[in-house]
C-alpha cells in the first residue's frame, strides 16, 4: 500500500500552521508561526489583524514545512485543512490555500473540526492510542467532557454553559495584568503562590451533570479583587493565581474522573491548550493513578494550536473514503 503524504493547514485563530505527515501519525514537519505578539498590545486575538497575518504568512510557513519535511508539492498526495470552529476570516485563509493545492494537484481535500483536532494530538504523540476512551477538551473557546467511541465517533457529556477554561484563565490574567495569553502566566504564577489562600467557589451544578460554570468563579475573583483594592489591602497575585487555578483544576479533573467511572473507561485523554496547565496535568494524573485509571496528554506543543493534530483528522477521515468537496466554506461556529 501506497503512503498517504498529508500536507495540513490550521488558521482558525492567531496561529498559522502547516504540518507534513505521514500516514496519519509520523510527524514530518509542523511549523507554528504564532501572531501573539501582533495581538498583545490589544490584550486579545483582534480578528482583522489575524487575517491579515495569516495572508502574510501562508505562503512562507507552507514553504517551511515542506523543506522540514524534505519533500516538495509533487510528493503531497493528500491537504486537510480546519474549517471551523474559528475566525471566519482567519479559517478562509487556510482553507483557501488548503483548496488551491488540491485542486491544483488534482489530490484529495478533507476539511477538519479543530476541536476533533484537539483530540487527535493525543494519536500523534501516542502511536498505540485507539478510541474508546473519555477526553476532557479544554482550550480558549471549548470546555467538553467527551466519549469518543470510535474514529470520528463522539457523544458530548459534558459542556460549558458560559466560559471556556482558558477564556476564564485569560479573562483572569486580564484583571491581574498579566497580559495575553493569560494561561500560562497564570501557570507560572500559581507554582510560587499559595493554592489555599482564598476559597474561591467552585461551580458542581445539579448532581451527576458534567457540565462545567467558569462565569461565577470569574466574579468572585474579580469582586476579591476590587473589594481588596477599596480595603486597600496589598493583592498577592501568586496567590490569587494558584486560588483561582486550583479551584478550575479541581472541578474539571473532578468531573473527568467520575465521568470515566460512570462510562466504566479505563482511559483518559487530555486536549486543547489549557492541557498544557502544569497543575491540571499533574492533579490529573494523581486521580487518575488512584482509580487505576489511564491517563494520557500531548506534549507542551501539540496542546496548543497546531496543523499536525489537523492533518491527523483529516488521514482518518481520509482513509474512511470521505472527502471534501471544493466549495467547502469556513464554519465558525461547526460542532464537533
Ligand atoms: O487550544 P488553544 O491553543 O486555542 C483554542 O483553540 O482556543 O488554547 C488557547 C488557550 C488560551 O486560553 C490559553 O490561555 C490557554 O489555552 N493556555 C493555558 C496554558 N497554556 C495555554 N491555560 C492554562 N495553563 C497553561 N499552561
Ligand atoms: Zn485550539
Amino acid at each position: 500500500k501506497e503512503d498517504i503524504i498529508t500536507l495540513a493547514i490550521e488558521s482558525s485563530c492567531d496561529e498559522t500552521s502547516v504540518s507534513v505527515l505521514k500516514n496519519g501519525r509520523t510527524v514530518l514537519s509542523n511549523i507554528i508561526a504564532s501572531q501573539i505578539e501582533q495581538h498583545q498590545k490589544f490584550g486579545g486575538v483582534v480578528p482583522e489583524v489575524a487575517s491579515r497575518k495569516h495572508i502574510e504568512n501562508i505562503n512562507i510557513v507552507i514553504e517551511e514545512a515542506l523543506e522540514e519535511a524534505k519533500v516538495s508539492f509533487e510528493d503531497i498526495t493528500h491537504v486537510a485543512a480546519t474549517y471551523g470552529p474559528g475566525l471566519v476570516g482567519a479559517l478562509l485563509v487556510g482553507l483557501s490555500a488548503a483548496k488551491a493545492i488540491a485542486f491544483a494537484r488534482e489530490i484529495p481535500l478533507n476539511g477538519v473540526n479543530h476541536i476533533e483536532g484537539h483530540i487527535y494530538a493525543n494519536f500523534i504523540e501516542y502511536r498505540e492510542l485507539e478510541p474508546p476512551f473519555i477526553c476532557l477538551i479544554v482550550s480558549g473557546g471549548h470546555t467538553h467532557l467527551v466519549y469518543m467511541k470510535d474514529y470520528g465517533k463522539y457523544e458530548i457529556l459534558g459542556r460549558t454553559r458560559d466560559d471556556a477554561a482558558g477564556e476564564a484563565f485569560d479573562k483572569i490574567a486580564r484583571a491581574l495584568g498579566l497580559g495575553y495569553p493569560g494561561g500560562p502566566q497564570i501557570d507560572k504564577l500559581a507554582k510560587i503562590g499559595n493554592k489555599k489562600a482564598i476559597a474561591f467557589p467552585k461551580a458542581y451544578l445539579e448532581e451527576g451533570s458534567y457540565d462545567f460554570s467558569f462565569s461565577g468563579l470569574k466574579s468572585a475573583v474579580l469582586n476579591y479583587l476590587n473589594s481588596e483594592k477599596m480595603k486597600g489591602n496589598p493583592i498577592v497575585i501568586e496567590d490569587v493565581a494558584a486560588s483561582f487555578q486550583q479551584a478550575v483544576i479541581e472541578i474539571l479533573v473532578e468531573k473527568t474522573i467520575s465521568c470515566a467511572l460512570e462510562k466504566g473507561m479505563k482511559q483518559i485523554t487530555l486536549a486543547g491548550g489549557v492541557a498544557a496547565n502544569s497543575g491540571l496535568r499533574q492533579l490529573l494524573q494523581e486521580k487518575a493513578k488512584e482509580h487505576d485509571l489511564d491517563l494520557k496528554y500531548p506534549s507542551l506543543k501539540l496542546c496548543t494550536d497546531n496543523a499536525a493534530m489537523i492533518g491527523c483528522v483529516g488521514y482518518y477521515d481520509y482513509i474512511k473514503g470521505h472527502h471534501s468537496a471544493l466549495d467547502l466554506n469556513g464554519v465558525p461556529n461547526l460542532k464537533i
